[in-house]
């Protein structure tokens, strides 16, 4: 018989238990539910709502069935729906009848609650964790390039050239931003929802505040139809996962050009890339473009959980059990995307020369020739004229702004001198962007610096809320 069988005349329909079962994905729970559980018995034993004796034979017994889960040993069935009555169910196959008081002033509905959000905080430090060393690497990459100097593109064309370490260093800051997204939300997720009960709260004299202490909570979710309804908190995180995805995944289209023959700016290394069966030359920047393309199912994620949750009245509905799914599978993705992504990015090799020819065959330096004439009192739109002069009559006659003679460069403008060569030098003109957040070596130097404090302020955070959450019993 069904744990909620008393008011059933009859057996469910096999296709109905099949249907609504949540137990093979669920059990991904287990772990968090026998923790919620815990804290729980020992409240209700505190508040003398079971016996001391009581409790501790179900703590143990939860203890038990725990180590079973773990090691494999404990049948999981969906007969007993979700993670919720199967570890119930365990639990009294361990211990008798007395493993019926668990579920004294709890529901279900609480009870998952908690369980997602116990399951979301350590997703949140582990995310986080890979996140910081996907930044490490990208700045280890800066650091050894803070002399590589290659084109910045504006509409995939070559704009003005920048330091391959400020274009890593850009990415650095992308995914600060995620970290703090995914650290501030931790406010939001370390709320208790138990002892909501059902939907109303419960009649037994419970300690709600006690329960939260002990599961490492900063509080309590201060209405109960709130706290079983509430799945605000899966949302924010998939929507914090998209904005991570989003930004890996332009970055692994930027690692696919560079390490394409048309622009053999980098290579990734052997163990980070993939042939082709057919064939034999290929070398495929297959994990960059798989990132990119598992960004589609963690939209997709984010966009299903806001549907779901569209037009639920108060409180708990059967639809809530579609919020795991798309969050595991979302953790999952994001944990082997950032993986793999750290180490591709540190061994991947930069073609610092192939960067540098690319910036000498091209126009990127006629803003600066521009500024220059400025710098010699003419107007700007005046000089932005002149310089489309230059510019056309370099590509007429095959030649780029460092070919030209100093008096072809005067037939233009008589204010330009020889100090002109200089000036149009590639990384002339890149430090001529020595403002704060510039591509000038010494600006992005700053930015290096910068982000070392932000990893290191990251890196106490993650320490700190691994400790609270290894700390709970
Ligand atoms: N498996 C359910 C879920 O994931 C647990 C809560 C069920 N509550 C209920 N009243 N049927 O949402």
């Amino acid at each position: 018989m069904k744990l909620w069988g008393g008011r059933f005349t009859k057996p469910t329909n096999q296709l109905v238990d099949e249907y609504t079962a949540s137990i093979s994905f669920d059990q991904k729970l287990a772990k968090y539910d026998i923790q919620g559980s815990l804290a729980h018995v020992d409240m209700l034993s505190k508040c003398r709502i079971i016996s001391e004796s009581d409790a501790k034979t179900i703590a143990n017994g939860l203890r038990a069935v725990a180590s079973k889960i773990e090691a494999g040993d404990a049948v999981l069935s969906e007969d007993n729906e979700d993670i919720h009555m199967n570890v119930e169910k365990l639990l009294i196959d361990e211990v008798g009848t007395v493993g019926g008081k668990l579920h004294t002033g709890r529901s279900r509905n609480d009870q998952v609650a908690l369980d997602m959000r116990l399951y979301l905080r350590e997703a949140l430090i582990t995310i986080s964790q890979l996140l910081v060393e996907v930044q490490q690497a990208l700045h280890k990459q800066a650091k050894a390039n803070l002399d590589t100097v290659l084109p910045g593109y504006t509409h995939l064309q070559r704009a003005q050239p920048v330091l391959f370490a400020h274009h890593m260093m850009a990415y650095v800051f992308m995914f600060q931003r995620d970290i703090e997204r995914l650290t501030d939300s931790w406010k939001r997720v370390n709320k208790s929802p138990l002892g909501a009960g059902a939907l109303a709260g419960t009649s037994f004299p419970i300690d709600r505040h006690y329960v939260a202490e002990k599961l490492h909570f900063d509080g309590i979710c201060e209405n109960s139809l709130d706290a079983v309804s509430d799945r605000d908190f899966v949302v924010e995180f998939l929507s914090n996962a998209s904005l991570i995805s989003m930004h890996l995944s332009r970055l692994c289209e930027e690692l696919v050009q560079w390490s394409s023959a048309e622009f053999n700016f980098i290579e990734l290394d052997d163990a980070f890339s993939t042939g082709s069966s057919m064939m034999p030359q290929k070398k495929n920047p297959d994990v960059a473009e798989l990132v990119r393309g598992k960004t589609g199912r963690v939209y997709g994620h984010l966009m299903g959980m806001l549907t779901t949750l569209k037009g639920l009245p108060l409180a708990y509905n059967k639809d809530m059990q579609e919020d795991k799914e798309g969050m595991f599978d979302t953790v999952e993705t994001l944990k082997g995307a950032l993986a793999l992504f750290a180490p591709m990015i540190e061994t991947m090799q930069v073609k610092k020369e192939e960067m540098y020819a690319a910036v000498a065959k091209d126009y990127s330096n006629a803003t600066d020739l521009a500024d220059y004439l400025v710098g010699k009192d003419l107007p700007f739109r005046e000089a932005h004229a002149v310089v489309g002069q230059v510019v056309l009559y370099s590509i007429q006659h095959n030649m780029y702004l460092l070919d030209l003679s100093l008096e072809e460069f005067q037939q233009f403008s008589p204010l330009i001198e020889k100090d002109i060569y200089d000036v149009l030098a590639p990384k002339a003109v890149v430090n001529a962007r020595n403002v704060a957040g510039g591509t000038a070596k010494n600006r992005v130097e700053d930015q290096l610096t910068a982000a070392e404090g932000l990893i290191q302020k990251s890196l106490g955070w993650i320490q700190t809320h691994a400790e609270i959450v290894e700390g709970q019993s």
